[in-house]
Parts: structure tokens; sequence; C-alpha cells
């Protein structure tokens, strides 16, 4: 599975920018479905068969990655940028982003304004070794994402954006495994999540499923003095989600995640994240309400150029899904 990981962690792929993305994603998703469709948000949906006793299930894991939109040369060429999504300037610092075209620069910052004790996207400057505004290769309205490599280091894997394309692969792995299935599933690659949940909005009103099961990071707060109290660590198995700032899973559905996993031995954890959200509320809140859930891979440091998972917690997170659609759910 690493190999398919690195393949999605390293791709580029910005909110609203997901074609690359999309196009590795559907090559591998191809084989083990019955069909493939893109709708107008960008959203790759791929729909299994099942044998017709079970439920119409959506799935889905968000392709896009946080990064930065280009919006502003200065005359000596040093490119400004606003961010896409939830991105913290200080932890950029001294990294490298690469644009659209594959031009990469040097995130640095120029002096704060009094009293700041960090910088902001204002002080943030991108350096793309061009002299002046004319002759700089970046243009305004081009993205850029982060730029480091997969690392893999004591059965923990490290790169720009396990948020959301460790969730991809769960996904991809999931399809690859699932044999018969009773139920009939739509797994969705969602785009702009990054943004407000944009993609998996449309998706799921155009899916119209049963049941919802969303599968992104949570915060996995097992580190030095993390000032928050969530009982969520690495290498504990998926998190079964109770509740986030935008969600609270639909009962059955999380029970039946419990009891699934609590049949099969597989190791679990149970998640209260006090903000943030995921493509499972945009699913439960679609149409008249439809059942939802989230399995969340534990993630250290969630929007940083080093988000960093399990290998175990994401096989395990796959088992799990394979065993909850390869029989039918307790709503039947
Ligand atoms: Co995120
Ligand atoms: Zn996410």
């Amino acid at each position: 599975m690493n190999d398919i990981i690195r393949t999605l962690v390293e791709s580029f792929g910005p909110s609203g920018c997901e074609d690359r993305i999309r196009a590795i994603i559907r090559e591998l998703v191809e084989p083990c479905v019955d069909e493939v469709r893109v709708d107008a948000l960008g959203n790759l949906i791929a729909h299994k068969r099942g044998t017709g006793t079970g439920k119409r299930i959506m799935l889905s894991a968000h392709m896009d990655e946080i990064g930065v939109i280009v919006s502003y040369i200065d005359e000596k060429g040093f490119v400004r940028v606003q961010p896409i999504g939830g991105v913290n300037p200080m932890l950029e610092i001294g990294g490298r982003v690469q644009f659209e075209s594959g031009i990469v620069g040097v995130v640095s910052y120029s002096k704060l304004p009094n009293g700041a004790q960090v910088p902001g996207f204002d002080q943030l400057f991108i350096d793309v070794a061009a002299s002046s505004r004319e002759t700089c290769p970046v243009k305004v309205g081009e993205t850029g994402c982060f730029l480091q490599p997969m690392i893999e280091v004591g059965g923990h894997l490290t790169s720009k954006a396990m948020d959301d394309r460790i969730g991809c692969a769960v996904l991809i792995e999931t399809l690859r495994q699932l044999g018969t299935t009773p139920h009939d599933v739509v797994a969705v690659f969602s785009t702009q999540e990054e943004v407000g949940l944009r993609g998996a909005t449309t998706a799921a009103f155009g899916v119209a499923p049963e049941v919802g099961i969303a599968v992104d990071v949570t915060l996995s707060p097992d580190t030095p003095e993390p000032g928050i109290k969530m009982a969520v660590g690495l290498d504990q198995g998926p998190a079964i989600k109770i509740k986030d700032g935008g969600m609270i899973a639909t009962a059955w559905v999380k029970d039946w995640m419990i009891a699934t996993a609590e049949a099969n031995t597989i190791p679990y954890q149970l998640e209260v994240l006090v903000g943030g959200t995921t493509d499972a509320r945009a699913m439960q809140t679609t149409r008249d309400g439809i059942a939802s859930g989230c399995l969340s891979i534990p993630c250290r440091y969630v929007h940083s150029p080093s988000e960093t998972v399990s290998l175990s917690d994401v096989q395990n997170a796959v088992k799990l899904l394979v065993a909850m659609l390869s029989a039918v759910c307790p709503a039947n």
C-alpha cells in the first residue's frame, strides 16, 4: 500500500486544482468498479454495484490539499500569496512551495509589524529567483502546494498531504479488496473540502445515498503538552468519530462501526474532536438528511508540511471498511 500512498501524497492538488490528482486516482480505481464519472465540481465518483440486498452507501475522501494562491508579485519579483484552506504561515517558513507550472520557490518572511510575534500572510514571501515583476515565472492566480517527499520511519508515514490523500488511499484499497457486496457502494473522491466541503456538498446531493461515511484525518494530540484533552493517538487503530465541530455522527452508523470492529478484533478509538469537520457533515445534511458517520485516521501535525500517520492505523481502517461493506448493515 506504501507505493500508492507515496504516489497520492506527493501529487499536486490544492483545492480547486484537483485535475492531476484526480487523473491518478481514476487510473487506480477504474479496474475495481463498474463505472466512474466526474461531476461539474470535479468530484470523481466511482460506483461498485451491489447484489441489491443492501443500502446505497456513499464513501467520501477529499482529493484536495491545503496550499496557496498567488495574489501579488512585487517589483523585485518576490511572490506574495494568500492561503487556500487553513494554512499556518509559521509552519511554512524555510520550506518550499511548488507552483502549478512546476516552478519551486523558498518561503521566507519580512520584518514583523510592531508587537507581532509570528508572521502573517502579509509578511510571507516566496523567492523564485526572479529579479523583477516582469520576469517572474509565476503569475497571479496560480496555485501552489508544499513540496515534501514522503518519509517512512518506525511504521509512521510523514508527508505534506496526508490530509486527505491517506483517506483516498483507504478508499482505493477498500475497493480493491472488496469482493461481492450487498451494497451499492459509491466512492467519492471529493474536491474543495479544505475551503468548505464544497465538492462533497454537491456530490452527496447527486449521489443521494442512504448512508454516508467519510474517511478523513483527525488530530492526534499524543505529543508533548498538546494543550487539548482528546483520547486519540497514533498506532491504536482508526478513530470512530462521535462528534466534531460540524457533525454528531448518526448513532446507528457509529454503532455499526464499533460492532464491526469488535466482531473482527480490529483496534479502534473513539473520537470527540472539538473543532473542524469533514465531508460527513455535507452528506448528513444533504436532501432530507442522510445517516452518516466518519472513520478517522489519527494524524500528528495536521495542516503542516509533515503530517504524520501510522501505517497500521491505515491498514486497520481498510479492514474495518471492508468488513462493514461485506455484510448487510444493522438498518437493513
Ligand atoms: Co484538512
Ligand atoms: Zn481533511
